[in-house]
């Protein structure tokens, strides 16, 4: 047995060996835009199609973050009607300017250049980073944009705005093309302007956004150029070494913050690789700055290795403490999201409304999240009755126990969970009408770059029983899909490869990573009206050690 004391002790030697770990925000979070009001830090990342828009996460120590609000919280604000997997909502800028907060942000609709829908910039304000407006002060947009529209070679261009209209005031000029051979594949991108000891410098992305993504930097003595690119750029890319070996990829999209005590570091996004491919997407990341010359150097200039930890603020919470929504109240933890524009309500939680009480016996006063399902399933560029939370782990379980219902699911309703990446990629199981029999089914869906393969095993009760929890066991690289009523042994049902959660279709782009998903649709048709009332009364997910190499080397 371990004394006391000595336990103690290597609690405390742990607290300063490992602070501050990668990544700091775990699950997909692109784009970090990182920055410090007094004691507090603040980032802001892209959300794409996913709504509430960009998530603010709030900090005391760089290491430890927690989800503090969205600023982009009603529909107005996120017009996402109709957007594929990853368009959207794109790499906010967030900064703060005489005691308010100020947001920069595009969406880009499609990406079909046939339909020749361009994306629109935006920018709004708040006190609080709760309650989001559109007042302004002096202001300069630099955005990514092509040169003209013919031979839309993109770089960084700067236009003065008006606060008032929002519209271009002064000279639209181009800032800097950066440091890749300026074709129309270069995409310098994320443009941060930032002024210190008497230099405007600019922080842009380059490399598109896959293993060649890196970070890059010039510097003005006016915010209007001319720019002089860094000596030592790109001042990030872990492809720079050679090594497509590291498990940490695509590092780029830089912000910068100084601690109160002035010391420096880099949030960045990166992917982790496993095995080939990133099933959380992009996260993000931190790393150590140092100033020379007035030219920045990042982690002492070498490769971000992901076990390597720094700094000495308390360590994070790793694993991160399970958690548990029993949906008891009327209001839906902030971390779920819905799929583009929620212009109906299609969920409820807490105890049930009396127009629901007539369905669901068995159900009628119990707390949990009663969907209202539509005709759209997660397949649908539309907002189907489901609710999604980033996967934050690539060794965790997902758990959603079922609320009982008094009838039967006919061949076109389901109820399930998913691991969701875009309308083209989600793995689901649940309970729905059975295929090619009758009565209800326990099912699993597993989709493959255009094909589908369901499994089934009959439910044997037409009603749907108390207790039944649906599983996703997500264990890098792949995840496995089950099921238990009451406490059974778990019934497992497919499996698949991680890699299936991880690519973009042909003609798509995916920017997300993977979450998990709770879902009820009609596949195409309405819920019926004697259909049952159908939802989940508890969500679970635990968290285990990762033990994710440097090295992206599987056997
Ligand atoms: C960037 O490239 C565009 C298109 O070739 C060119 O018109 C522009 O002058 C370049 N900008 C700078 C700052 O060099
Ligand atoms: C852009 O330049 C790079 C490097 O020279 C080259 O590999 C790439 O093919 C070029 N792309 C286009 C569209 O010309
Ligand atoms: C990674 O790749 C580099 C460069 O090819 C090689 O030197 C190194 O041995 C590789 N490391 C592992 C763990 O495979
Ligand atoms: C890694 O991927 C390869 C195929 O690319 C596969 O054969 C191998 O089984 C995978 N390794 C693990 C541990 O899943
Ligand atoms: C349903 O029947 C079709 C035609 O026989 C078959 O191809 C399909 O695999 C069956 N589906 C299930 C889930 O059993
Ligand atoms: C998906 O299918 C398309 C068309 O057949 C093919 O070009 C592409 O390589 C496939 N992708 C994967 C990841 O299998
Ligand atoms: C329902 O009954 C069939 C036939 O006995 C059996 O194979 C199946 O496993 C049962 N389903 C469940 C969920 O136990
Ligand atoms: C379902 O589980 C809860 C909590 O374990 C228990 O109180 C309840 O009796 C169970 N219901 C059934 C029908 O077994
Ligand atoms: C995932 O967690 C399980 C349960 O703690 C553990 O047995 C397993 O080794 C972990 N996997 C990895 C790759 O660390």
């Amino acid at each position: 047995m371990v004394p006391f004391s000595v336990s103690v002790f290597l609690c405390s030697l742990l607290l300063i060996v490992d602070a501050i770990k990668n990544p700091i925000v775990s699950g997909w979070n692109p784009d970090p835009s990182i920055l410090r009001v007094g004691n507090e830090y603040f980032i802001a990342t892209s959300s794409f199609e996913y709504f509430p828009g960009v998530p603010i996460y709030r900090s005391t120590d760089l290491a430890n973050w927690e989800l503090y609000s969205h600023a982009l919280a009603t529909p107005e604000h996120a017009q996402l009607y109709g957007v594929p997997t990853g368009a959207g909502v794109w790499a906010p800028s967030l900064s703060f300017i005489n005691g308010r907060f100020y947001l920069a942000s595009m969406t880009r609709w499609t990406y079909d250049p046939t339909a020749r829908v361009w994306p629109r910039v935006y920018f709004s304000s708040s006190k609080d980073l709760i309650t989001w407006s559109t007042q302004f002060g002096k202001i300069y947009l630099n955005l990514m944009a092509p040169n003209n529209n013919i031979d839309r070679i993109w770089g960084i261009y700067q236009c003065e705005i008006s606060l008032v209209t929002g519209n271009c005031i002064g000279e639209y000029i181009s800032l800097w093309n950066g440091t890749l051979p300026h074709n129309s594949s270069a995409r310098d991108e994320g443009p941060k302007m930032f002024y210190k000891d008497s230099y405007y410098y600019l922080l842009i992305a380059e490399g598109g956004t896959d293993d060649l993504h890196r970070a890059t930097i010039a510097r003005s003595s006016s915010p209007q150029g001319p720019w002089t690119p860094a000596p030592n750029n790109p001042i990030l890319f872990n492809g720079a070494y050679g090594f497509d070996n590291l498990t940490v990829q695509s590092t780029g999209h830089a912000t910068f913050v100084e601690t109160p005590e002035g010391d420096w570091y880099a949030a960045f996004l990166a992917r982790r690789k496993i095995n080939g491919t990133s099933p959380l997407g992009a996260e993000t990341l931190l790393t150590t700055l140092t100033w020379s010359d007035g030219w920045p150097t990042l982690n002492d200039g070498k490769p971000i290795l992901l076990s390597e930890s720094f700094g000495s603020v308390p360590d994070q919470h790793y694993p991160p403490p399970p958690f548990k929504d029993t949906f008891s109240t009327s209001e839906l933890d902030p971390s779920w999201y819905q799929l583009r524009i929620p212009y109906t309500q299609n969920y409820e939680t807490g105890k049930p409304r009396s127009s629901n009480r007539h369905h669901g016996k068995g159900n009628s006063e119990t707390s949990g999240l009663r969907f209202s399902p539509n005709v759209f399933s997660l397949s649908d560029r539309d907002t189907p009755a489901a609710i999604l939370r980033k996967q934050k782990s690539l060794n965790m379980t997902f758990s959603a126990t079922l609320l009982p219902a008094s009838g039967s699911l006919g061949y076109l309703q389901s109820i399930g969970i998913s691991a969701y990446l875009s309308e083209f990629q989600h793995q689901d199981t649940g309970i729905r009408g059975c295929v090619n029999q009758t009565g209800m089914c326990f099912y699993s869906t597993l989709l493959m770059n255009g094909t589908s393969v369901t499994n089934q095993i009959p439910l044997n009760s037409t009603t749907i029983p108390d207790n039944i929890t649906l599983i996703i066991r997500a264990e890098a690289p792949k995840y496995t899909f089950g099921f238990k009523i009451g406490t059974t042994p778990i019934v497992w049902m497919a499996e698949i490869e991680s890699s299936w959660l991880a690519f973009a279709p042909i003609g798509f782009f995916v920017f997300e990573g993977a979450s998990f998903a709770l879902f009820a649709s009609g596949n195409g048709n309405p819920w019926p009206s004697d259909a049952p009332v159908v939802g989940f009364k508890e969500v679970n997910e635990v968290y285990f050690d990762e033990n994710i190499p440097d090295h992206d080397v599987w056997t």
